[in-house]
């Protein structure tokens, strides 16, 4: 199953990921992760992203593709991956699928989940990861607005995208994935 988790910021991406590994088995590629992990350890990467990311903005596409690059490479991706963050401009969309097509491993599916601006604003307040604050967030949002939405029609053409209403409990949205999900 190679699926990946579109969504603004706060969206539950990272909350249904979770689930999802638990429950088939393959791992999760979450961007934001890797780079939390990159700056903590103060790799070279880790250096250039940081920046970026207090600011709310993207990290450069080429570091990002990079990392993934690196990332689905692995062998615990064999029989799948669920990506969370990743890909938000077309860039990396386009970079992906040349990837992936390389591998003859091409994505099946994409899951927007759709939340409105204000739950998420409060959901993120409320958790208050470094990133959290409300100028941060809403910046977030907007580059959200900007760069990752035209993802929407890219997904949307190819006949990958699956819309999921993303408020309601955490087990009602699982439910809603797992009808759109491939075999
Ligand atoms: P990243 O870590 O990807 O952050 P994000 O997209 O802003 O997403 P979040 O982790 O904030 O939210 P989420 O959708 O995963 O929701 P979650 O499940 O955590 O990226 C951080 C930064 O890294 C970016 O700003 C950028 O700088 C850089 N970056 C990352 N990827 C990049 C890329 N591809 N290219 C360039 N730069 C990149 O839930 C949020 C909260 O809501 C939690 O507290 C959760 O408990 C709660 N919650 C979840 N579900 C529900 C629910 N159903 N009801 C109520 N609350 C809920």
């Amino acid at each position: 199953m190679r699926i990946a988790l579109f969504g603004a910021p706060g969206s539950g991406k990272g909350t249904q990921a979770e689930i999802l590994v638990a429950k088939h088995g393959i791992p999760q590629i979450s961007t934001g992760d890797l780079l939390r992990a990159a700056v903590a350890d103060g790799t070279e990467l880790g250096k250039q992203a940081k920046a970026a990311m207090d600011a709310g903005e993207l990290v450069s596409d080429d570091l990002v593709i990079g990392m993934i690059r690196e990332r689905l490479e692995a062998a615990d991706t064999a029989n799948g991956f669920i990506l969370d963050g990743f890909p938000r401009s077309l860039p990396q969309a386009e970079g992906l699928d040349d990837l992936l097509a390389s591998l003859e491993r091409p994505l099946q599916c994409v899951i927007h989940l759709q939340v409105d601006n204000e739950e998420v604003v409060q959901r993120l307040l409320a958790r208050g990861r470094g990133d959290d604050t409300e100028d941060t967030i809403r910046n977030r949002l907007s580059v959200f607005d900007d760069q990752t939405q035209p993802l929407i029609d890219y997904y949307r053409d190819q006949g990958k995208l699956e819309a999921v209403p993303g408020q309601g409990s955490v087990d009602e949205i699982n439910a809603r994935i797992e009808a759109h999900l491939p075999a």
